[in-house]
């Protein structure tokens, strides 16, 4: 296998184009690759700030950082406000860069403080959760939840780049890096199932945190830039959500029903996980899929540890809170569901009995 240090990958979106530059020890390059001068705003958390944060400013010789507490309750405007301030106290201006260095809740709130501290600022995200890199950093989706809700308010705003450094996902904990697979996953489902055995076969973690083989690494480097053009490729054709783009809520209507009624107990990918359980069932069931796809995705899922049974809830629970999509739409609930190993579509009418039913078989008795 070729010997590659990194590899790029184009994205295009309205009002331009970046790179995605996935490989290994890009940390204290980021300005290089991104052509961010001396003059950054690095917002980071409290679990990867005391890791990273100290190489990566070692690049700029005008580089505050600010140090958000880590995780979705901090998703907020008042994290957001912190950010502002800490900007304007170090002097930040026009020709500020905002680098985001997390995971998906710091590339989202960075880049809604990129699009708005005075009317908008250049932005790169390192993204550093292998859900983040997969997911949250392509496709310019940026904001914070509100007390009404997850990611209510927000912006879309195109990063200058994105710079995936695999190196730092040697001290994600072991249930991060699982949730990251369950997206990764969901992406080989939708449009390159030949991702599916590699990316399933093999425990990339331990590779990441034990050393990998000269092969392994660049194996899972490619493996990686295989799934970001999963994604790449659908926010390139519906940037703002049009029609499309909704396939990548696959297993997502029934994740964040579980994920609600288990006050997040259940971590989003593994939700996510048992959501494409259920949509294996009910496409098999209802004869979307001609072929049952459970038992295989479910193998699937288990080699790299994500649960594939949902935990002891009321199945009524769980559907009425998926209920809250249809409310808001005022029309019936449409459902991601899966067509064979050939991808996913949107199907309306799903009878509420057969979700009900694979809700409640699905349970982990
Ligand atoms: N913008 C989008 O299109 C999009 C898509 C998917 C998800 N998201 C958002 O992403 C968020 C979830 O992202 P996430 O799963 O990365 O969550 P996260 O950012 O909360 O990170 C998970 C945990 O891992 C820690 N962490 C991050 N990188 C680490 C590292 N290298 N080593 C050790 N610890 C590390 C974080 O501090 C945090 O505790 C949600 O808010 C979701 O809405 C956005
Ligand atoms: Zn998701």
């Amino acid at each position: 296998m070729e010997n590659l240090d990194f590899l790029t990958l184009p994205v295009t979106h309205p009002t331009g184009e970046y790179d995605v530059t996935i490989g290994y020890d890009l940390l204290s390059q980021i300005g290089r690759i991104s052509g961010t001068d001396d003059n950054v705003a690095l917002i980071t958390d409290t679990n990867v700030g005391p890791l990273y944060a100290k190489q990566a400013a070692q690049q700029w010789e005008n580089c505050v950082v600010i140090t958000l507490p880590a995780g979705e309750a901090y998703k907020t405007l008042d994290s957001v406000r912190t950010a502002y301030e800490q900007m304007f106290a170090a002097g930040c201006d026009r020709q500020t860069t905002v680098v985001a260095l997390g995971g998906g809740v710091i590339n989202d709130l960075s880049g809604f403080v990129a699009s708005t501290f005075m009317r908008g600022v250049r932005f790169v995200t390192c993204p550093t959760t292998l859900l983040s890199i997969v997911d949250a950093s392509v496709g310019g989706k940026t904001g914070v939840d509100m007390p009404e809700g997850k990611n209510l308010v927000g912006a879309f705003k195109q990063p200058e780049a994105v710079i995936a450094d695999l190196s730092l996902l040697k001290s994600l904990i072991k249930e991060e890096f699982a949730c990251g697979m369950a997206e990764a996953i969901k992406h080989g489902l939708l449009s390159n199932k030949e991702v599916l055995p590699t990316l399933t076969q093999t425990n990339w973690g331990e590779g990441l945190r034990n050393g990998f083989s000269a092969e392994d690494k660049v194996a899972f480097m490619q493996l990686v830039h295989d799934v970001v053009t999963v994604k790449r490729d659908v926010v390139q054709r519906d940037p703002f959500e049009k029609g499309e783009r909704a396939l990548l809520n696959l297993g997502h209507t029934f994740g964040h029903a579980i994920e609600q009624v288990t006050n997040y107990e259940v971590r989003h990918g593994e939700g996510v996980a048992m959501g494409l359980v259920c949509a294996a069932n009910v496409s098999y069931k209802l004869g979307f899929s001609t072929i049952d796809l459970q038992p295989e995705i479910e193998q699937m899922l288990k080699n790299v540890n994500l649960p594939v049974r949902l935990p002891r809830v009321d199945p009524e629970n769980v559907f009425s809170a998926m209920q809250q999509d249809k409310k808001k739409k005022g029309k019936k609930l449409r459902y991601i569901l899966l067509e064979d190993f050939e991808g996913a579509f949107i199907a309306d009418d799903v009878p509420d009995d057969a979700i009900l039913e694979t809700i409640r078989d699905l349970q982990n008795w």
